[in-house]
């Protein structure tokens, strides 16, 4: 079990590089499931849920290797197995994206049933409803998704909310199929466009990925490609919420300001003043902030995934804020761990009234994933006294080096182990 121990210290101040996205690198990586060959991938976060994609591929004949820190290279074989065990679902639950190309290039899959998380109850009827209209058949034996598909056909679905997880698979599956797809209502997040620029240097035949309606023409066969991942906008806005939580004038080197819109406007409406640079984004949070009313919505709305952040930056403001998840019911568990900090904060059903106090005050808290445990690191920063963040393995899960790079700006943030040895 690791901890992470913050000390406040005064405004931040500094540049930092922003990392690839999670979200996008885990699906680049198993779109190496659909061709035989070599694939080099950079811009790759070294965090814990790509070695656990690694792993996944790894078990299906796909040679991982890690040439430098940030890049990786797939060698798919001819032989190719189709068994996404339990252990792995269950730790990442991203896993179950191997689903639409296995059925697309293997024709058959073996994957765990996903469970429940601390985002609650998060289906994949979606999934499976869209592969069993290109003509998949599923059974559920023994807590496992068998899946057959002798050749996928081309299908007009619609999806009934724009799911990124869905998109991603019936993309992965659309590009070998017989015929054209037409995914409506589809998600529009950024990742999504990257896979498809990926799947289209691999041969793949996409248009109108971004967009709710993605059109995909099945080809015969796909070849490797290389691909550079597009920068992380989650840890981006962590970044941010940092230095509105702190104080301070940071530039985010890499961060692309087109994906995050939404974000930067509410930040500031929140009174933070926030540019785009020539290398990324500019930051500068030199007074209180205050409280304006979040609601969460698929991309190019607030995503689900700033929403700790923004309830953490919330908590300080000043004035009272509405906060309404639209996406995971259940999605507050740090709540009470913030509670425990000092803050002002009642939840009822998907809505959270958030009373801005002056100050929090630090406490032990408990990491529950990966972004509310981000989102207790930086409420640490506004903190009077220390906060040791437990769970905090949650973290590593999609931050690269998290409490070093704070500390490149002047924070007071260390691993418990170096905490004690008076750093
Ligand atoms: C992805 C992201 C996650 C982000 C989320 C929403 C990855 C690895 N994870 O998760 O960080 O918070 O998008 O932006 O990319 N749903 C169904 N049935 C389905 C599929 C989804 O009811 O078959 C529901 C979910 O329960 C949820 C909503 O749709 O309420 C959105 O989920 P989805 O967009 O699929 O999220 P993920 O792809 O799992």
């Amino acid at each position: 079990m690791s901890q992470i121990v913050i000390r406040p210290n005064g405004p931040l101040e500094g540049t930092i590089q922003v990392g690839g996205a999670k979200n996008a690198a885990l699906k680049l990586m198993a779109a190496s499931l659909l061709a035989e060959g070599e694939y080099h991938l950079r811009n790759v976060p070294a965090i814990t849920d790509v070695d656990t994609m690694a792993e996944l591929l790894t078990c299906m004949g796909v040679a991982v290797t890690r040439p430098a820190p940030h890049e990786v290279i797939l060698r798919r074989g001819a032989d190719c197995g189709y068994e996404a065990p339990y252990e792995l679902v269950e730790r990442m639950r991203a896993s179950i994206v191997v689903l639409g190309p296995l059925l697309g290039r293997v024709g058959r899959a073996r994957v765990a049933m996903p469970g429940g998380d601390d985002f609650g109850s998060r289906p994949i009827d979606m999934h499976l409803s869209g592969l069993e209209q290109m003509g998949a058949t599923f059974e559920v034996r023994h807590g496992y998704i068998e899946a057959t598909a002798d050749q996928l056909l081309g299908a007009r679905i619609v999806l009934e909310f724009p799911s990124v997880g869905a998109t991603e698979n019936l993309l992965l599956a659309a590009v070998l199929a017989k015929g054209t797809t037409f995914i409506e209502n589809a998600a529009r997040e950024p990742e999504i466009a990257d896979l498809a620029a990926f799947l289209n240097r691999m041969g793949a035949m996409i248009v109108g990925a971004g967009t709710s309606t993605i059109e995909i023409e099945g080809v015969e066969d796909l070849e490797p490609a290389d691909h550079t991942v597009i920068p992380d906008r989650i840890e981006a806005a962590t970044y941010l919420a940092a230095v509105a939580l702190a104080g301070g004038e940071i530039t985010i080197e890499g961060a692309r300001p087109d994906h995050m819109d939404m974000l930067i406007r509410k930040l500031g409406d929140m009174g933070m003043r926030i540019a785009p640079s020539s290398s990324g984004l500019w930051a500068l949070a030199n007074r209180r902030l205050m409280s304006v009313d979040v609601s969460t919505l698929p991309y190019p709305g607030i995503a689900t995934d700033y929403k700790p952040l923004f309830v953490t930056m919330l908590s300080v403001a000043d004035g009272i804020a509405i906060v309404t998840e639209n996406l995971f019911a259940g999605r507050f568990r740090y709540v009470s761990e913030l509670i425990r900090m000092g803050a002002d904060i009642r939840t009822e059903g998907r809505h959270a009234v958030v009373r801005g106090v002056e100050r929090l005050s630090g406490a032990p808290v408990r990491a529950s994933d990966i972004r509310a445990g981000a989102a207790l690191v930086v409420a640490g920063l506004a903190a009077e006294g220390e906060t040791v963040v437990a769970d905090a393995e949650h973290i590593d899960r999609g931050y690269e080096e998290f409490p070093e790079r704070l500390r490149s700006l002047g924070a007071q943030v260390f691993r418990a182990d170096d905490a004690s040895d008076g750093g």
